[in-house]
């Protein structure tokens, strides 16, 4: 039989979504699953969205821009410009979801073979991108005990080897909700400069950021104007990962000139989406902003306070986006994830997590972890978590 390209064979399936088999066969069993285990936000997507599309309805659907329409460019720029940050339109190519800006700016700066620092655990998915790039994604390990904050300086620099052409980073973070300081990015813009390579940020959960705390983007680190790429989406920020809208962002004018001919060669990002999204980039106030962040918030503290008297579990509270890593008394946090939807129940309800190894690219790393996405409403969330603790206390009892 012809053989499937190595390129794909190489590619993992999203360990996000390996137990979805298991949770659909425990939903035909008539049992109902709380949802900890994917990024969905159940927040209604802002009525503006809808309105301006049904406005914006043409006689013919047509091809759009490849760098995206201007109107969702300026509406982008005045949102920057909320924080001070001044953003040209043609500093910004929309992206079909933030998944093709990430793609966009692997694209775009490495060629096949070349490395990209990252920080495990990362968002997994960027790990179908690099092989989709045919390129190679070298971890740096973080660690649950300080919070996944960066480590030094001197461990990041010893992964830099001649083929490193970029580093990632992701703050607010998936899937730990780390949210890294000002130094912190300082530390990394020396680096780059030092070593002569990309700064690639993923700022997706850039409007999640809590206690106070304000998202300081590495669109503000200044003399790295020319290195610094940011990956974006309106997926998490405005409830509407279904309209696959984001965008990437560079001063760096050769590199946005690189990307367009990406997205020449895809025509344009989904036309409709844009024009929802263009208006209420330009509409929502502060307020929508405040009110998801505490939205989040809450949520965050709630499951703190849920999970805080549980023996043997783990986390620092995270600081922002709407994840966390939380260290459990398990050995296999993939078996316990798989468990709580083959093998346990709480009168017909059971909770889905993410197992965290599958966020670490070093085998053997986060194997008592497990990610949880804090997208449920306040009372779905205390029933989920109920449920998942019992479901820890019975799994800690009779099969660990
Ligand atoms: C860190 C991070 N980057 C990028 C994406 C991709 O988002 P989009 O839905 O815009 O493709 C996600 C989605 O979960 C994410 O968590």
């Amino acid at each position: 039989m012809t053989a499937i390209s190595k390129r794909c064979s190489a590619m993992q399936a999203s360990p996000i979504r390996k137990l979805v088999p298991l949770a659909n066969e425990a939903k035909a069993r008539g049992i109902s699953v709380y949802h900890l285990n994917i990024g969905q936000p159940d927040i209604p997507t802002p009525v503006g969205y809808w309105n301006a599309m049904k406005d914006s309805l043409p006689d013919v659907l047509c091809y759009g821009p490849s760098q995206g329409l201007l109107i969702l460019r300026e509406a982008i720029s005045k949102y920057y410009s909320r924080d001070g940050i001044t953003i040209d339109t043609d500093e910004i190519i929309i992206t079909t979801g933030g998944s093709e800006a990430v793609f966009f700016a692997f694209m775009t700066t490495c060629d096949p073979g070349d490395e990209v620092i990252c920080f495990e655990p990362f968002y997994t998915n960027y790990n179908g991108f690099a092989t989709m790039a045919g390129i190679t994604l070298v971890p740096v390990t973080s660690n649950v005990e300080n919070g996944f904050h960066l480590p030094s300086a001197a461990t990041i620099e010893s992964k830099i080897t001649d083929k490193t052409r970029a580093i990632l980073i992701c703050s607010p973070n998936n899937p730990t909700g780390t949210v890294l300081s000002a130094s912190e990015l300082d530390t990394l813009s020396s680096i780059v400069q030092k070593h002569d390579l990309y700064l690639l940020s993923d700022e997706v959960y850039r409007d999640f950021v809590f206690d106070g705390g304000s998202h300081f983007s590495t669109l503000q680190l200044p003399g790295i104007e020319d290195r610094v790429v940011v990956m974006d989406s309106i997926s998490k920020r405005f409830s509407s990962c279904g309209a696959r809208l984001g965008n990437m962002i560079s001063r760096n004018k050769k590199l946005m000139e690189a990307a367009l001919k990406l997205g020449q060669a895809r025509l344009c990002p989904p036309t409709m989406a844009q024009y929802g999204a263009a208006w209420i980039y330009h509409h929502l106030t502060a307020d929508y902003y405040t009110n998801i962040q505490t939205t989040y918030q809450n949520r965050r503290d709630l499951l703190i306070r849920e999970l805080s008297d549980v023996e043997g579990t783990f986390f620092l509270k995270p600081e922002g986006a709407f994840y966390a890593t939380i260290k459990l008394p398990v050995k296999d946090a993939d078996k316990f994830a798989s468990w709580m939807l083959t093998d346990f129940d709480l009168n017909g309800e059971t909770t889905m997590v993410a197992p965290a190894a599958g966020f670490y690219a070093t085998p053997g790393l986060g194997l008592d972890q497990i990610r949880i996405a804090y997208v449920l409403s306040d009372e779905k969330m205390k029933k989920a978590l109920m449920v998942l603790k019992e479901g820890l206390k019975v799994y800690m009892e009779t099969v660990n």
